[in-house]
């Protein structure tokens, strides 16, 4: 199986988490394939709060409702992809951009149910670069303080958040502790955050294998 297929088997799976009510909606091609099966159920749910202006064009074309988050309050269920689970069900998100947004959604929803294929699973977080939302005005200010913490920040030119900011990609570091360097990287000025998911990491973990799709749970 390719690493496409295995991203659907995991997106298909999350639909059992589907029990109705509004679904928060992450961004990615994984979720994508989540969103297409979404649409085979979609009469079950009231509709959904998207992460992304991609996600959202997306759902919008299966003819889902999109809604504001504003409007629904806290959600039961949020699916996503990832770019790095660990064993905890930390993650590194944000390789498609969407970090900041797929984060507020994460943090407004009781359960986070995260698909990737089995790629994803590391032991160690960090081989791939760590995305940070910047401000503008702050791109340089802050790839100078990530360096002082020991990272390669790299600015993803000519790329655009969804909220106007700008993303530096962390390389080089071997994260052993995912919850203070979140902390550490969000504390910094102009940082609007960064794709560490470790205060609030997934609950569940589904992993598309060739074996079939496996589930972690957290603890
Ligand atoms: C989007 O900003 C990311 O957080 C994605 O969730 C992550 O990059 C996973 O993407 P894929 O499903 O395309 O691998």
């Amino acid at each position: 199986m390719d690493q496409d297929a295995l991203k659907k088997q995991a997106a298909e799976a999350a639909l059992q988490y589907v029990e109705g009510g509004v679904i928060g909606v992450g961004t990615g091609s994984t979720v994508n394939h989540f969103i297409d099966f979404l649409a085979t159920v979609k009469g079950r749910i009231d509709g959904a709060v998207s992460s992304s202006e991609a996600s959202t064009a997306r759902l919008k074309q299966h003819g889902i409702a999109v809604l504001d988050l504003n409007a629904v309050g806290d959600l039961a269920l949020y699916v996503d992809g990832a770019d790095e689970s660990n064993r905890d069900l930390s993650l590194i998100k944000g390789g498609g951009g969407a970090l900041t947004r797929e984060k507020i959604v994460a943090a407004a929803s009781e359960r986070f149910v995260c698909i990737a294929d089995e790629s994803k699973l590391v032991d160690v977080l960090g081989a791939f670069p760590l995305p940070v939302e910047v401000i503008p005005m702050a791109r340089s200010l802050v790839a100078r303080r990530l360096v002082r913490l020991g990272g390669t920040p790299v600015w993803r030119e000519g790329f655009v958040t969804d909220n106007g900011n700008l993303i530096l990609d962390v390389q080089g570091l071997k994260i052993m502790e995912p919850m203070a360097l979140e902390q550490q990287i969000n504390n910094l000025p102009g940082v609007v955050t960064c794709g560490l998911f470790a205060m609030r990491g997934a609950d569940v973990l589904i992993l598309g294998s060739e074996a079939g799709a496996r589930t972690l749970t957290r603890g």
